[in-house]
């Protein structure tokens, strides 16, 4: 339970307004007067994790509001009850102009800071302004906080689009007020850090948390690191793993993030076999597919950091070495469409979507394609079905903080007929289940078409046993288990008894 009233921040709202002919989805309208509204709720990660733990403290949340019908449910100052129907939280939506998303997010968020984190110095695009515009929409966001918090609250910002705001807040609110942060993209080696545009900002802005999260160790020790090399006003105490400035102490912590691990097992019960979804994209596509085929699974955004080119080369290279499975074994990669206002990103989608094709005409027949490729939206409950049909799951990012879905996948596997899960060594979730996966290499295509054989003709014990293991981890260390390992973190930091919830 939260130790105060909670206020999280995050760029993604959990509830977005729309108005139905934007896109003639009804996702459900729960109390809307007007019948036009529907409301979406974003499928898996952190906005679902999140909204079940701020319907129970009856907190505060503040987001972006990106949906067009937002500010028309909202009262005057962007506030709304939500969820709709059964109002349990104020939504605090923040209205950002076009400019300001295009810097911000299309910009210093998507443009810097992401591929930095992750590694790839050589995709930053540091364009004029981009960094201004992020300033002042962390204060904007920053301001709004300052309006809803008061010494009992707990400031809970999340992720990379608020590197800023946390100083801000730190040095507008009453000293009572815990600021905390979770960073749920990885944390750099300095020495990608260093090509941070505004990087002394950025630390400092961060250094204004009481407490900052990541998922895994490493990337609080690169971050130590890295304010040691960037910041030397900074007291960096990297054993007790905590940093003061500027008179605020931030302890920094590795808490991997979980997923609803019940849920998923719940709704992957209901959903059935899952074959149903399968034979609707089977149609959809018009894919020709013998019925008995083992099933592969890919599911991600599309972003070149997921590994997919790799994972779809490493299938080429199956198929070719052992063509015993053509027709056989059929892979179904599902891809999110994300960011596709910044180039890299709309480069990528073609390389991927023409790789498939390359794919399919070279081993496809009159009765099997090998990749079955969507785009397609699909419903958590249509997720579910596809996570529990699937006999194996290909998660291959060349880096990735956590990877939720590997933990999705678990969580609906419960036939116990031996899925299998391949997990690339370089994600998160890795520290987690990498000793009872498979573990992959994304830069070693031979090796991962090894590992997809390996997953094929592995005996079914050897498979049930690892699954059953997997299935132990992620439902022990859920999201629950992570949230009160933040809130429990807040409440050593304050010391203060009155606050243990
Ligand atoms: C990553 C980030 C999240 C983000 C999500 C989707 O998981 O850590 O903060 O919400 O990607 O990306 P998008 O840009 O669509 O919000």
């Amino acid at each position: 339970v939260c130790p105060g009233s909670l206020i999280v921040v995050s760029n993604r709202q959990p509830y977005r307004h729309e108005y139905e002919s934007a896109d003639g989805v009804d996702a459900g309208n729960g109390a809307n007067a007007d019948p036009s509204i529907t409301v979406d709720e974003p499928t898996g990660g952190l906005t679902a994790g999140l909204d079940p733990v701020v319907q129970r403290t009856d907190g505060t949340w503040i987001a972006w509001g990106d949906g067009d019908a937002d500010f028309d449910v909202a009262d005057e100052d962007g506030c709304v009850a939500v969820p709709p129907g059964e109002e349990a939280y104020t939504l605090r939506r923040i209205d950002l102009p076009e400019e300001a998303v295009d810097s911000y997010y299309y910009g210093f968020s998507n443009r810097v800071l992401w591929p930095l984190c992750h590694g790839f110095p050589e995709l930053v695009e540091d364009r004029a302004n981009d960094f201004e515009w992020y300033r002042t929409v962390n204060e904007q966001f920053a301001d709004a906080v300052a309006e809803h918090a008061d010494e009992d609250s707990i400031v809970w910002f999340q992720d990379y689009h608020f590197a800023l705001a946390p100083r801000m807040v730190r040095n507008a609110v009453a000293p009572g007020t815990t600021v905390a942060q979770f960073w749920h993209v990885p944390w750099p080696a300095p020495s990608t850090f260093r090509y941070c545009p505004a990087g002394g900002n950025v630390l400092e802005g961060l250094l204004g948390n009481d407490l900052l999260g990541f998922h895994v160790d490493r990337y609080v020790d690169r971050f130590l690191e890295s304010v040691e090399r960037f910041l030397p006003a900074a007291r960096v105490d990297r054993k007790g793993r905590t940093v003061h400035y500027e008179g605020t102490t931030t302890r920094v912590v590795a808490t991997p993030m979980g997923v609803d691990a019940a849920g998923y097992d719940r709704e992957a019960r209901e959903v059935g076999s899952g074959a149903g979804v399968l034979e609707s994209l089977r149609s959809e596509y018009d894919v020709p597919h013998p019925d008995d085929a083992v099933i592969g699974l890919g599911v991600d955004r599309l972003d070149y950091t997921k590994g997919i080119p790799e994972r779809l080369a490493a299938l080429e290279r199956f198929f070719e070495r052992y063509p015993d499975w053509r027709g056989e074994f059929t892979f179904v990669q599902k891809a999110t469409l994300s960011r596709t206002d910044i180039p890299t990103y709309e480069r990528h989608g073609d390389l991927v979507r023409s790789e498939v094709e390359r794919i399919n005409s070279r081993f496809g027949t009159d009765d099997w394609q090998p990749v079955i490729y969507t785009e397609d939206y699909l419903e958590e409950a249509e997720l579910c079905a596809l996570y529990r049909h699937a006999d194996l799951l290909v998660v291959s990012p060349l880096v990735d903080g956590m990877n939720l879905v590997a933990q999705e996948y678990v969580a609906a596997s419960v036939d116990d007929t031996g899925d299998t899960l391949l997990l690339s060594d370089r994600v998160g979730a890795h520290d987690l289940l990498g000793s009872h996966a498979i573990t992959i290499d994304p830069s070693d295509i031979d090796g991962m078409a090894e590992r997809i054989a390996d997953a094929l003709e592995m005996p079914i014990d050897e498979r049930r046993r690892r699954m059953r293991t997997l299935r132990d981890r992620v439902f022990d260390a859920d999201i629950e288990r992570w949230m009160s390992a933040q809130f429990d973190w807040m409440r050593r930091l304050h010391g203060d008894p009155s606050r243990s919830g």
